[in-house]
């Protein structure tokens, strides 16, 4: 049976979310946005109400939310603000590979500090000249009795300027390709040096910066999974937060949706209201289809997982969609608005601005259709969830 009715439980998850986005996100996202401020207090209330770390397990001290749970909360708090949400719901990309490849010390010791304290922790892989294609990265950890030394730079870094804790990519085997990368869990310390912070078009509030190893020592039961069976561990990653993703990018949709269907029935031109006119009718009809497409899209990549299924397709599906959805509504949302979509003083332009990153984060839409195409035409026979130690 197909349903995707929520349960109390669930409904009453999305109304905590939504009444946080609204009460504590909505009323500073737009300052926020202006000056590029770093959103520690609303970051400290969400933490203090549930609404961060909702995947660590309750034997942890977290609240062990499904994946679906985790998408319903996503959308509704990007509704307040993706940028602000992305600095909180960046523990779930950064913890992802240590629930599936930390060891059971490591684990607890990780996810009950975060649970504890509102921590941060950053996950790292992209590096300047190592983006879309991973396996191209350069820093590398090599190893040194019970220790591993890690040596490199990390760009474009979710929280990396106020994160204690960083999941880190390096070559073990510099010669191997994709099958010569780890993965290692590594606390800050004095050989880590944050580098530049960003200035972005959107999502502003975030915090996005290069991080330096500079032979950064860690020790070996910090290894997540096996050594040189990294890459794998990062795509196992992406499909677990990619519909996290598909969420938010949904959220940005609802809230350009939501402003623009308010502005046309109070805007007066030729005498009625615009949306009396069937021209913004029809651009109102295809947003809310996007917007509906997008979160059908976003649940079944997530219940998928939920159900521990394999769900990269999925995952990649709804990334692509609704993030090339936002940024197609957000853009008519501001053709609504007119001349004054154009103007900060406005709601929209900020929505236009933070929907971008949605094409390009955790994965391009191009790198979602090169993964659409080959899981198309080729699918893979990788076996979930122990692929990691295949
Ligand atoms: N699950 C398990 N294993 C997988 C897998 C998956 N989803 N996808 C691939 N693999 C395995 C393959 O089976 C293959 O295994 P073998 O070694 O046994 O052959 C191996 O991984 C290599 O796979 P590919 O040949 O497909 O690898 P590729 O080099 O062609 O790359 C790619 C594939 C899809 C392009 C991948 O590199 C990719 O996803 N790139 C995008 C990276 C990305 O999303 N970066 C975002 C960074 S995070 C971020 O943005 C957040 C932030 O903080 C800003």
């Amino acid at each position: 049976m197909v349903d995707f009715t929520l349960t109390d439980e669930q409904k009453n998850l999305r109304d905590l979310a939504h009444d946080f986005a609204e009460k504590e996100i909505r009323p500073v996202a737009w300052e926020y946005d202006k000056e590029g401020t770093w959103p520690q207090d609303v970051i400290d209330k969400a933490h203090e109400v549930g609404l961060m770390n909702t995947h660590i397990p309750e034997e942890y001290g977290g609240a062990g939310l499904t994946y679906l749970d985790g998408c319903i909360i996503e959308e509704e708090l990007a509704w307040g603000c993706s940028g602000i949400q992305t600095s909180l719901g960046a523990n779930g990309l950064a913890g992802a590979p240590v629930g599936l490849g930390g060891s059971e010390e490591v684990k607890k010791e990780f996810f009950e500090a975060l649970a504890a304290e509102p921590k941060l922790a950053s996950f790292c892989l992209t590096e300047p000249g190592a983006g879309s294609d991973v396996s191209g990265m350069r820093t590398k950890a090599v190893k040194k009795g019970d220790k591993y030394v890690i040596t490199g730079q990390k760009c474009f870094i979710t929280n990396g300027q106020y994160a204690d804790y960083y999941t880190v990519y390096a070559k073990t085997d510099l010669d191997a390709g994709h099958r010569g990368i780890s993965a290692f869990l590594v606390k800050r310390d004095d050989t880590i040096v944050i580098d530049k912070k960003e200035d972005k078009m959107g999502q502003r509030a975030s915090n996005t910066a290069t991080v330096t190893f500079n032979e950064t020592e860690v020790d070996a039961r910090y290894l997540l999974g096996e050594e040189n069976k990294g890459f794998k561990l990062a795509m196992m990653t992406l499909d677990r937060t990619r519909p996290g993703v598909a969420a938010m990018a949904t959220g940005i949709a609802r809230a350009a949706f939501e402003f623009a269907t308010e502005y046309s029935k109070e805007r007066v031109q030729f005498g009625v209201p615009i949306a009396m006119h069937q021209a913004i009718q029809f651009m109102i009809a295809d947003m809310a289809t996007k917007v509906h497409l997008s979160r059908l899209a976003t649940w079944n990549s997530g219940v998928l997982l939920d159900q521990g299924k394999r769900n990269t397709l999925e995952s990649s599906h709804a990334k692509r969609f609704a993030a090339d959805a936002a940024m197609e509504v957000t853009t008519d949302a501001v053709q609504i608005y007119g001349g004054y979509g154009f103007i900060k003083e406005y709601p929209v332009e900020k929505l236009m601005r933070d929907a971008k990153i949605m094409q390009l984060y955790e994965g391009t839409s191009q790198i979602q259709r090169l993964v659409i195409a080959r899981e198309t035409l080729l699918p893979r026979r990788v076996s979930e969830p122990e692929a990691v130690t295949a």
